[in-house]
Order: structure tokens, then sequence, then C-alpha cells
């Protein structure tokens, strides 16, 4: 019948089936609304037809609006010309039959239709406001009509993506099929069953009534996760019109709001890192044949904190992991922390009991390593520290099936003296969680200069099985995330030999959007652990530019929350920083030894002297080849640093500054400051040809 490249319609007896065929996920790019309009016009006209099913082909419904036709400025059609007022025109019933995704656009036009059912695994959901817009096809009139102005609010203004059960028990889905039901012929004679149907339920038709206070509560609650935000406010005051003006007022509304998000810095920064975060696990050098293996079971070798955190992130994925110590006594400690940790998020009300008991009996506490030699995966988490890991290598040789992936949770040091412990380099590479691991989103393969181009796939398929962001980075000191965010590290305590508070950086760097300070995370994660890299680091090179000040904090066992002090002095029970006087008399000392002068900075300089230092040594990372590309670096600093995501991140943020400017700013530091302030050749080249960050061409990876 009708058959455009993208959208077609079959016939099932008296059902027009309407597939949707654009893949990988049916984004509305080009044609498919048409494609879908024109189709229910052919059903509509068609005296043979009396009801249509909405489907998709391939893995997925709809997964919304084409997000790169936004950037094209590509037109959309006008309210009262979609796909969802012509079902909403039709004399006859859609049913939408939902699997994989609908979201965003997708569920708009699930909710256009007059009846929702889903196979059990699908999602719905309205995520724009991850990509700083709102829906804009009416998901902000139809959702609160459809499950109520509470959930709405809640799913618009988070843009989580609601399993289908729940989703019934809201009331977006009619119908949710039995698991291994045929959805085509399941919504073809739930079609049937409802064809004669009178009246056809229209979401548009039903009532909305909220009390007003809700919307100001809404606001008020994501006021700091929000700061600095417009989409997630516009979200509120759309789903406010929907319930203050009537549908047809709601929907202009909508549009306006709409339309002063979608150009706005905000969603360009959003959308590129929605296609970074894709990019970054594309690996180009690989061959076509390098395929991800199967890891159908996993173990961790330490249980630390590291090592509890890296099980977790497997339970909370629905894998079973086994975790090992040196000592029963080690690993019994472990548990605890990770039963804490669990007990913790249930207190926080952001995980029910019954989840938290099934994630926690997932990780199993074995022996030894007799009990992990069969796994696919192992990946080690001991204490940072080669001597420490090494010996931790050549016994996993000995012990692991052959064809074992052995991985390293280290976060700088050398992945080959690691995988030349053993007579299988190419079976290892670095896996670099961040911290906490079951949080931080970031997993950093580390890519050993003999690790098989298989093992690096699954290294990546692996951190995506996770829930991780995967992203590659070659093996040098650092690698790539922690060696580009370790010039900042330095600079926010030489800013304090200069003039500056660790409550002032803080700040600066809070405004600008980050979660939390720098000085803070640094309590947080221990100042101990930085110094023992500092060590290293100035053993290795008498340049080493010291730190005078962290290390004096160390010195004095202010190890951050953990002992009760650090950059900030803590009560007990209580994870609020206070400053502290003691710092900054250390700090003034310290300035006066050295003989610096102290003066004002505004949050600007900090900003700058702390980011433009990381640009600088981001270029660096790009021409030795360790990147892929600028933009892999920007996705580490979203999920391993917290980088404000609506910043797009650092190298992207950098460009909106112009390299250019930044590149003077750098030279001139270097005049000030001496050597390590030397703008990179990349930098340079980059200035001087007016090329952006983003269109830098790194080396070819080693
Ligand atoms: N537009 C354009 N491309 C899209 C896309 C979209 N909405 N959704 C996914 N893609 C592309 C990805 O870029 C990727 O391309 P690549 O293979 O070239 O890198 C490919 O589809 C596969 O995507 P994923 O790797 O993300 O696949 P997953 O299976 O891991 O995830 C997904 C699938 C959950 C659907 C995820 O892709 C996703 O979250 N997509 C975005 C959904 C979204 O934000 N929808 C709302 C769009 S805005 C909108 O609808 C506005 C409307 O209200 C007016």
């Amino acid at each position: 019948m009708t058959d455009s490249p993208v959208v077609r319609l079959e016939k099932d007896g008296d059902i027009g089936v309407i597939i949707v065929n654009y893949p990988p996920v049916n984004a509305l790019g080009p044609g498919v609304a048409d494609g879908i309009i024109e189709c229910l016009n052919t059903a509509i006209a068609d005296a043979s037809i009396k009801a249509m099913v909405l489907m998709g082909d391939g893995r997925s419904f709809i997964a919304g609006a084409d997000i790169r036709g936004f950037d094209a400025n590509r037109k959309r059609l006008p309210i009262g010309e979609r796909t969802y007022d012509v079902m909403d025109r039709s004399p006859k019933p859609v049913v939408a039959a939902i699997h994989g995704f609908a979201l965003g656009g997708g569920l708009e036009n699930a909710m256009g239709c007059h009846y929702r059912i889903a196979v059990p695994s699908a999602k719905v959901g309205l995520p724009e406001v991850l990509i700083g817009i709102l829906p804009g096809g009416g998901g902000t009139q139809r959702l609160p009509r459809l499950a109520g102005v509470q959930t709405a609010l809640e799913m618009i203004v988070s843009g989580r993506h609601v399993p289908a059960p729940e989703a019934k028990t809201l009331g977006i889905l009619d119908e949710v099929l039995p698991e291994g039901a045929d959805l085509r012929a399941s919504a073809v004679a739930y079609a049937r069953k409802i064809a004669d149907a009178r009246p056809l339920p229209r979401i548009r038709d039903r009532d909305c009534k909220a009390d007003p206070s809700v919307f100001e509560a809404m606001r008020k609650s994501i006021a700091r996760r929000a700061r600095n935000q417009k989409a997630p406010y516009n979200c509120i005051a759309a789903v406010e019109a929907a319930a203050t003006l009537p549908f047809d007022l709601g929907m202009q509304r909508e549009q306006e709001l709409f339309l002063e998000l979608v150009n706005a810095d905000e969603a360009k920064a959003l959308r590129y890192a929605f296609f970074a975060e894709r990019e970054a696990a594309k690996l180009p050098d690989m061959p076509a044949t390098a395929r991800a293996r199967d890891l159908n079971n996993a173990a961790v070798v330490g249980a630390g904190t590291m090592g509890g955190g890296i099980a977790m992130s497997f339970a909370d994925f629905g894998y079973d992991v086994k975790i090992m110590d040196a000592t029963q006594e080690a690993l019994d400690r472990g548990m605890a922390r990770i039963k804490s940790n669990y007990e913790t998020s249930v207190k926080r009300g952001s995980l029910k009991e019954d989840e938290m008991q099934r994630r926690f009996a997932r990780i199993h506490p074995v022996a030894g390593y007799d009990d992990i030699k069969d796994c696919d995966v192992v990946i080690e988490a001991v204490f940072e520290e080669m001597d420490v890991k090494k010996p931790i290598f050549a016994k996993l040789d000995e012990v692991m099936k052959p064809g074992a992936l052995m991985f390293s949770n280290t976060s700088a040091l050398d992945i080959d003296q690691i995988a030349n412990m053993t007579r299988r380099p190419q079976d290892i590479a670095g896996t670099h969680f961040f911290s906490p691991a079951n949080v931080m989103k970031l997993f950093e393969v580390v890519r050993g200069s003999k690790s098989s181009p298989e093992t690096l796939v699954t290294a990546m398929a692996l951190g995506k099985r996770i829930g991780k962001i995967s992203a590659m980075a070659g093996n040098t000191d650092g690698f790539v995330a922690n060696r580009s965010r370790a010039p900042f590290n330095a600079e926010m305590v030489i800013l304090l030999e200069e003039g500056c508070l660790p409550e002032q950086v803080d700040k600066a760097m809070v405004d600008f959007g980050y979660p939390m300070g720098p000085f803070a995370v640094g309590d947080l994660a221990g100042l101990d652990i930085g110094a023992a890299g500092r060590r290293r680091r100035a053993a290795q090179d008498p340049n080493y530019r010291k730190l005078p000040i962290a290390d004096k904090l160390v010195e004095l066992g202010r190890y951050g929350q953990k002992t009760g002090a650090g950059w900030y002095k803590y009560e007990k029970g209580d994870r609020t920083p206070y400053p502290d006087p003691e710092v900054a008399k250390i700090i003034s000392d310290v300035a006066a030894e050295l003989g610096v002068a102290r003066k004002t900075f505004t949050d600007m300089e900090i900003l700058r002297r702390l980011l433009f230092s990381s640009v600088n040594e981001a270029c660096r990372i790009l021409e030795e080849g360790k990147a892929y590309r600028a933009s892999d670096i920007d996705v580490m600093w979203l999920h391993g640093f917290g980088f404000p995501r609506y910043r797009g991140g650092l190298m992207y943020w950098a460009d909106g500054i112009g390299v250019r400017d930044v590149y003077n700013q750098i030279a001139s530091w270097h005049q000030q400051y001496g050597s390590r302030w030397a703008p990179s050749r990349l930098l340079r080249e980059l200035a001087e040809s007016g090329t952006s960050f983003r269109d830098a061409k790194p080396a070819p990876f080693r």
C-alpha cells in the first residue's frame, strides 16, 4: 500500500498497520512525520480499514524528534497540521504499539493515538529537558491530562525513562502485553476489539486541574540542580499552562516556551554533549572484525572503597559479581561498607529496600583466586601502587582461565608495566572508574601497547553494560581524564598562595555550575591520595611544581572528611564543609615563606586560571595522540569531574571563548608565571589557523 521510504502502511484484514522504519531508533527524521500523516490519511480514506496501529520497525517504536534537525534548523510542521492533529481529527481509532523506546516526540505521537499498548520491556518518557528543550509536540499538554499534573511534572522535569509496567500504573499505557507476546499480532487484535468503540478517547478532551502550589514547589525543589538553566523552568511553565489554559491555547504557550529554548546556548551545548557521548563509543582505528565478547561472569579483586563501588556498579545493573581481598577481615569490612552505602540510599529514599536486597545479593564475597579463576573478566582495584598491582597480575596470569580479560582500575599507572607481568598482555587494559565508582559515569578504557582490539572493544562495551559512558585513553601518566585535570588541581592550590581562600575558589566553580567546589571534592576523596601522586611525580621530575600548602595539610594529618579536617573543617556526623581559620593561617604563612604577594581575584579570573590550564594540557594530549578527539575529553570532564553538562564540556566551553583568546591569555601567563604555562604546539597552531578545538585534528592514536 502506501510506501514512503521511511513509513509504510500495510493491511492486516480490516486493520491498517503504519510502520515507521528510520533506523537505528526511528527518530522523526526527514520524511517520517509526513509519512505517518500520509499513511493515516490513506487509511482514513480506505473504507475497508476500521482502525489503525502505529508501530516501529527494528529496535524501537519512535525515539523522538531527530536531534540533528534542531541544529540544521529543519522546518517543523505548524500546529494543527502535525501527526497528532491528524489523529485527533481521525474518525477511526489509532492504537500505538510500543516496543523499545517511545521517547519525546515518540511518546507525543503515542499520546496522539487513542490507545497505547506495549511490551513489558518498553520504556516511555519525555527526556527533552536533558537536551535543553521541552516536549514541543503537545507532550506538556497531553501528559498532565493523561497521568495527572504531578506525574507529568516529575517526568518532564527529570526526563526519566519510565518502564512499561510503571507507565501502565501511571495511566500512560492502556495495556502491557504478557512476556513473549507478539506485539504486532496483539496490537492488531486490540485494534479490532476497540474498532467500533465511540466516542474515540482523545487526550485533548480530558480535564486538567492542579493545585497551583505544586508548580512553585517544583521550582523550589529543582532550584539547586537547575541553577543557570532555563529548560527545566520552561517545562514547569508549560505544564502550568496545561492546568490553566484550554488545550489549544496551552499548545500555543508550549510552542512559545519551546522556541525560547531550542536555539539557546544551553540546548546547543546539551545536544553537543549527547552526540559527543555517542561519538566517544567509536574506535575509528579498530579493525571491523573486532567484536565485543560476551562476559557472563565478573570478579573484582580488592574490596576497598573503589573495589566495592565497582562491584556495586555490576550489581546495580543486574549482574552477579564476585569480590575478594587479601584477608577475610578486609573482605568483611568491604562488604559492610557496600551494605552501608546501599542502606544510605534506602534512607535517602533513592532506593527501595527490596531492590537493595536484590542488589546486595548479587555481590558474592569469595575467599581467594581459586573462586574467580573461571570468570570471563576480572577487575583489579587494589591500592594505587605499582608494587602492589604487579604481583596481583602475575597471580591472575597464573590462575585465570585462558581468554579471561584482566583489567586494572588504575588512575595513572603505566598499564604496559602491569600487562608485562603476564604472558597475555593482549588480554589486559586499564578500566579507570571515578570515585564514587557506583555513581560517577565515566569509564576510561586505557589502551596498553599490546591490548588487542577485541579486548578494547569488549572493555568499551562492558562500560556501557554497567551504565557507564566509556571513552578511550592512551597510556600516559594520568591517562586522559586525570592528566588533563592535573594542571587545574595544581592551579587551584597556587591560587591560594596568591591570595584566594578555598571557599572563594569553590564558590566560583559552584556558581559556574559544578555540583561541588574542587576543594570540597578533595576533602571528600581524601587529600592523602593526591599527595602520593605528587611525591611520585616530584621524584621523577626535578622541575615538578611543588604545592607546599597541600603538602602541609597532609603533613598535619588533615586528610579531608575522613579525619574531620582538610581544606575545611567538619563537625562529627556532618558533611558540611566549614571554612577553617587554621587553613587561612597555613595559607598565609606558606605564602609569606614563599614571598608571594597576595592579591584579590575575580570569579572569572579563578575560572579561567583553572580551566585554561587544563585546556592547554588537553591540547598536548591530542597532539600526542593519546585521545581520539577533543569531544572525548569533554565527555570525560562531564562524567568524571562533574563539569556542568549545559556548558558542553571543557573544550566546547573553551571554543565558546574562542581559541585565539584562550591562546593569548595562556601566552601572557607564560610570560608572567613561566614554563608551566607554555602554550602547547597544537594550541598555537589552532590559534594561528583559527581552527576550533572541536575541529582540531589530533595525532593518530597511540
Ligand atoms: N535523534 C537523532 N539521532 C538519534 C536520536 C535522536 N532522537 N536518538 C538516538 N539517535 C542516534 C544516536 O546518535 C546513535 O547514532 P550513532 O549510531 O550514529 O552514534 C544511534 O541513534 C543509536 O543511539 P544510542 O547509541 O544512544 O542507542 P541506545 O540503544 O544506547 O539508546 C535511546 C537509545 C535511549 C533512544 C537513546 O539514543 C536516546 O536517549 N535518544 C534520545 C532520545 C530523546 O532525547 N528523544 C527526544 C528528542 S527531542 C524531541 O522529541 C522534541 C519533541 O518534543 C518536539
